[in-house]
Order: structure tokens, then sequence, then C-alpha cells
């Protein structure tokens, strides 16, 4: 088989990527080693920020977004037993939309069946060759067959623990990483969310969030050690620590129900440099993972996304084939100011194991700032609704 652009990887980075260039009449092949009912089955953020939303109405997959989507146009920060709002519209006048990932990726998956678009699905043993020559190809399993795709170029968007960035060599991969010595304890449950915007909480006993999905799905989260376990939290344990992390007045507004779904999950901050190698591009999660504080990890895929599918247009229609080589440069300016901010958030957010009192107070402090500086929440603002492509 041959194709254009070979893309590793069937979630959101992979399937936008792939709307975007085949509605430019570019070839694309998506090469995933799930079922599509597996890659739907994630529970997954959706904060969804101005830039994404345009992305996907410009692949003509914003339709039920525009439809479902909640609109937020402020957030609700508490500490020290108060909240309260900063509105993004009043301080830089945009909002973000709230709609699941899944139901992103659901949405794509429905217009790559439109057009016809290829996924291959259950390939295994996916392996990038030539990444270094101006011919590379791939190669899969599949039902026990050998296949090999040709290509043109190759986009690794098969997140962190994919084939792609490994394919880099070392003595030209740069990692940089920071682990965070926590991780967040997350439900899902039938109940209309406390507040109709999000919550999110300092406290000396942890961090914890207030999300939601529509308004009869509620998403909470509370702050755990790292070895901490889910089997060690019953419901009711997870709803009394939700309260005493949140101000009195959402404990008490607070409708509680059983959780149809619960997950520990860890907290780093991850960037590959450089996000492509000859003929190879990272994508997203592939390139770089935040800590979720920030809602980025699905917004910086979009923009990786963005950056690439108009280089590649520029090389395939524009005849301006040097737009290829800024991809790597101008997709990592914006990931470092994005990983800044989602370590800002945490740094400020969360109760860190080594922390003092002394530190709870500053932490205290600084959200105590935030309240009264129309500066603070106009900064907060401009990177949570999302800093220009
Ligand atoms: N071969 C083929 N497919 C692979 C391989 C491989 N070797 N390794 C991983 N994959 C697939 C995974 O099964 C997954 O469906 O690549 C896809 C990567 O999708 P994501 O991990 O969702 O990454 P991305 O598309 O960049 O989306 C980023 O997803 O993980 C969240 O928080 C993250 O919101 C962010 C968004
Ligand atoms: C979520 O709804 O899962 C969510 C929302 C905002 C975040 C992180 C997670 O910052």
């Amino acid at each position: 088989m041959r194709t254009q652009v070979c893309i590793i990887g069937g979630g959101p980075s992979g399937l936008l990527l792939s709307q975007l260039l085949h509605r430019a009449g570019i070839d694309t092949v998506v090469v995933e080693q799930r079922t599509r009912d597996y890659v739907l089955s994630r529970i997954r953020a959706g904060v969804l920020e101005r830039g994404l939303c345009n992305l996907l109405r410009k692949a003509g997959v914003g339709e039920r977004m525009d439809r479902e989507g909640l609109v937020h146009d402020g957030t609700l920060i508490a500490a020290a037993g108060r909240q309260f709002r900063i509105s993004f519209k009043d301080r830089v006048n945009d909002s973000v939309v709230v709609y699941g990932q899944t139901e992103v990726t659901r949405d794509l998956y429905a217009a790559r069946d439109a057009m016809g678009g290829l996924v291959i699905h259950e390939a295994e043993g996916v392996t990038l060759h030539g990444v270094d020559t101006d011919h590379p190809h791939v190669t899969y399993r599949k039902d026990g067959t050998e296949h090999r795709i040709d290509c043109d170029w190759i986009a690794g968007c098969d997140g962190f623990h994919g084939v792609s960035r490994k394919t880099i060599p070392d003595t030209v991969r740069t990692e940089h990483e920071k682990v965070y010595p926590f991780g967040w304890l997350g439900i899902l449950s039938e109940t209309p969310p406390v507040n109709h915007e999000l919550i999110y909480a300092n406290h000396a006993r942890g961090f914890a969030l207030c999300s939601m999905r529509n308004p009869a799905l509620s998403r909470y989260y509370v702050q755990t050690p790292l070895d901490d376990t889910v089997e060690a939290w019953s419901d009711d344990r997870f709803w009394d620590e939700l309260r005493r992390r949140i101000p009195a007045e959402s404990a008490e507004a607070l409708v509680t129900g059983p959780s149809i779904e619960k997950s520990i999950a860890p907290l780093r901050s991850f960037i590959c440099e450089p996000m492509r190698w000859g003929r190879l591009f990272l994508v997203g999660d592939a390139a770089h993972i935040v800590p979720p504080t920030g809602a980025k990890g699905l917004n910086l895929a979009a923009s990786d996304v963005h950056y690439l599918h108009l280089a590649l247009e520029a090389f395939y229609l524009h005849n301006a084939p040097g737009e290829v080589d800024l991809y790597s440069e101008r997709a990592l300016a914006r990931v470092w100011k994005a990983s800044r901010f989602s370590w800002w958030m945490t740094s400020t957010l969360h109760r860190f194991p080594d922390q003092t009192d002394f530190d709870q107070r500053l932490q205290e402090a600084e959200l105590a700032y935030l309240e009264q500086s129309e500066a603070a929440q106009t900064a907060l603002a401009e990177n949570y609704v999302g800093l220009p492509y």
C-alpha cells in the first residue's frame, strides 16, 4: 500500500490530522493498535480551547460539539474555605467549551467513516523504517499477515507509550520530565454537577476538582498519595473527602451517587525535543504530557495538529516545502508555555509531601492575590482559554 502521510495512532491527534489532510486532498492512512471500542472507552478530560473548537469546525466535526458542548465563561478557585470566580469573559473576552474527549473522538471517527478515511485497527508490531531517508515506510501485522505502507511522511500520533518517539535516536532526542509526588483519584457519577462551572480547590488535605461531562454526569477528583489504590476508596470515603476539601457552600450543595467509573492517574510533565526527525513528526501525547490541572493535554495535541496540517498543505499544495522544517520549533514554543501554566496550576493547588504549613500559607497567599488582582486573573484566564496558535 502507498499513501502520502502515514499516521500512527487513532486517538484525537491522529484522527484530527487525518481528517484535516483528507479535506485538503492529501491522502492518509491511520494505523491504530487497538479496536475502535477500546479507543472510545477511555475516560479523558474535555475542556476545549477556542483553537481546538475552531479546528474541529474547520475539519467539519464541530456540529455536535456546538450543539451539546457547555460554554464556560469562567471557573471557580477555592482556598482557605472560600471560593471565588475568575471570569474569562470579563478578563480576556473568551470562553472554553466543556465537551468530553470521548465525544470528540467519537465525532472524529464518524467523520472519518463519512469520508471513507482508512483507519486500520488492531495493527500489531507497528514499526517505522527509513525515517531518515526520503522514502520511509511502516510495517505492521494484522490477522497474522505482515503489511507494508510506503509513504512520504509519518505522523507519530501514538501517545506517550507509542513507538514513534523511540524511533528517534537517543543521540538526537532530548526528553525533559518532571514527575509529581501524587496522583488524582477520579470518579464519574450520574449526578448533577455541584456547580455549573468547574471548581479547582486548594486544601491542606490536598487538591480537589469538581468538573462535569454534561448536566447529568459529574466528574470529580481528589489528590491522592502515589502509593494509593482505587480499592482503598469506597464511594462514601470519596464523597466525605471531597466535601472536606471544598468550601462549605459547595459541600452542602453536593449531590452524591454511586460511581460508574473510578481510577487513579499519575501526574507528570514531559516534553521531547525535537518533535521532528527526518520524515517523522511527533504529535500530541507522543511528544508531550502535561499534568491535567490546566486541562491542556487535548488542547496541545490540537495546536500540534494545527501547525502540522498547515505545513503539510504547504508542502503538497503550495510549493512551500520549507514549512515542514519549522513545525518542531513552532509546536514546542506553545508546548513549553502550556507546560509552564500546567506546572504553575499544579504547584499552586496541590499539597506536596514535604510541604510545611508555611508553604501552605504561601499557596493561600498566592490564591488570595489572584482573587484580588485583575492582572493576575487576566494572566490565568489567557492561559486557561488558550494562548494564540
Ligand atoms: N501502534 C499503533 N497505535 C498505537 C501504538 C502503536 N505502537 N501505540 C499507541 N497507539 C495508539 C493508542 O492505542 C491510542 O489510541 O495511539 C493512540 C494515541 O492516542 P492518545 O494517547 O489519546 O494521544 P493523542 O491522540 O495525542 O491525544 C492526546 O489524549 O491521552 C489524552 O490527555 C491526552 O487529551 C490528551 C489526548
Ligand atoms: C475533567 O473534567 O476531567 C477535567 C477538567 C479540567 C481539568 C482536568 C480534568 O483541569
